[in-house]
């Protein structure tokens, strides 16, 4: 055991903040008030600390704080805080939009669109994909989470509290099941898996969606807040040469598994030969200042004229300064390389700790980017998510942070440059969480407050 935290100050401003911040915009799990971070460690306004395996929902893939990331926002700063790319140039926009072009996965020609979020990447997508194609329709996934505004929201489908009270959502948008290993039918192989998901993907093509009418399929190479789901290889390339074949875009989503989390450069990386037509990035694209971007090859996204899709603060010069120095810092410090083999590392130690905790139903993990089901019974599967809620709690009290997805999935997305020291000790936290889970020696605050999704 490291320490039970203090929650003083963080307890009282958590009161404080109640009466006036939205609770549609906050997912509750517990009172963490961070006050500074470094690396993947965060302080909290008690000045307890923490090992972040969060790292703010994938958006700090290079650390908190990172000395190059600093560097170049105060130096930019300095300089230029912005100007309007819907109108002028800036160099720290043109250098971004060069080496996103240069660093996207395929040799087609592409471009690049600025926005401020993930949400508003994936709204791109629709709009070029339309433009391009002349067609209406954009087919994305359940368990999928796109984001936040009308048109990303229509793509998702992970949440009621995401359509409820606000219907209509945007016209045009049908979801198919995603594929999901875990959860398969007795005896079926990934490969029956993989022909079972590719027949339900086709039903509504031959029912109620022309294909000639069909402008993109959207699809998140690893699904994020879905639980950290891969659908398999021959799923993955039967959809590809589905859309190939029929004139449809191949869209990914990369704001949550882009930028090295996987292990890979891009996770679409994960499969082989796959070049998206369009893909959207985000969050740790600038470590976390707002800035996004749509990249999709040079034709489809010359397909719109201005304004179809600026913004006023898209392209900022200081997002787009961190956004470089971020990404040369992925680059220079080898961390997708990094998160392969400490994500292999990781893996191991939950499998063995899977032997030993039977609630472990599940370890899914593609570079340091997981997700660990917990489960009532290993052969039902029915999710736990009450032991879930009770292991977070108790990671949280002694110096872990981490979160669930889906009620009772943990969420293992720590920054990238988590030192094997920290990993370990996390790993260890976890572990004795599991055991006074196991021991019912875990009590959650009484509180009127969901927690979680
Ligand atoms: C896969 C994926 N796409 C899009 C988004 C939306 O990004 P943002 O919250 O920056 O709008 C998220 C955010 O969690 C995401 O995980």
């Amino acid at each position: 055991m490291i320490f039970i935290n203090k929650l003083t100050k963080a307890k009282k401003l958590v009161q404080e903040e109640s009466q006036y911040y939205a609770r549609s915009a906050r997912i509750n799990y517990y009172d963490l008030v961070i006050d500074h971070a470094h690396g993947a460690t965060l302080v909290d306004v008690d000045d307890n600390e923490y090992i972040d395996l969060l790292a703010s929902a994938s958006a700090i893939n290079v650390g908190h704080t990172h000395e190059n990331v600093v560097k170049a926002i105060s130096e930019q700063a300095k300089k230029l805080i912005h100007y309007t790319p819907a109108y002028f140039h800036h160099v720290p926009e043109i250098d971004l939009a060069q080496k996103l072009v240069e660093i996207a996965p395929g040799n087609s020609e592409k471009m690049v669109s600025f926005g401020n979020s993930g949400s508003d990447a994936n709204d791109a997508i629709i709009k070029f994909s339309r433009a391009y194609t002349n067609r209406q329709y954009i087919v994305s996934y359940m368990g999928s989470y796109h984001g936040s505004t009308y048109g990303s929201q229509t793509l998702s489908g992970t949440s009621l509290n995401m359509t409820r009270n606000m219907g209509p959502m945007l016209p045009g948008v049908v979801h198919v099941p995603y594929p999901d290993l875990y959860r398969r039918y007795a005896g079926e192989t990934e490969h029956d898996v993989a022909v079972r998901c590719f027949n339900e993907f086709k039903k509504p093509f031959e029912s109620f969606l022309p294909a000639d009418e069909t402008a993109c399929v959207l699809i998140e190479p690893i699904q994020g807040d879905g639980g950290i789901v891969k659908p398999p290889e021959e799923y993955m390339q039967l959809v590809y040469k589905f859309c190939r074949e029929n004139g449809i875009l191949f869209a990914v989503d990369e704001v949550n598994q882009g930028l090295g989390r996987t292990g890979k450069m891009w996770g679409i990386q994960q499969y082989s030969d796959i070049e998206p037509d369009l893909m959207s990035v985000g969050k740790s694209l600038a470590s976390g200042l707002p800035l996004s971007a749509v990249i999709g090859k040079k034709e489809i996204i010359q397909s719109l004229d201005a304004p179809a899709h600026l913004f006023t603060t898209s392209g900022n010069p200081i997002c787009a300064a961190a956004a470089l120095a971020t990404i040369k810092t992925i680059e220079d410090e080898k961390l997708a390389e990094k998160s392969a083999v400490d994500g292999a590392y990781a893996k191991q130690r939950f499998l063995d700790m899977q032997k030993r905790h039977p609630m472990i139903g599940d370890v899914r993990m593609w570079g340091l980017n997981g997700g660990i089901e917990l489960v009532k019974d290993s052969d039902t599967k029915e999710p736990d998510k009450d032991a879930a809620t009770k292991v977070i709690y108790y990671a949280f009290n002694h110096g872990v942070v981490i979160i669930t997805l889906a009620g009772n999935i943990l969420r293992f997305q720590p920054p990238l440059v988590i030192t094997r020291e920290q990993l370990d000790t996390a790993l260890q936290v976890l572990d004795d969480a599991f055991t006074a889970v196991e021991n019912d020696e875990v009590t959650l605050p009484k509180s009127d407050k969901k927690i979680g999704w």
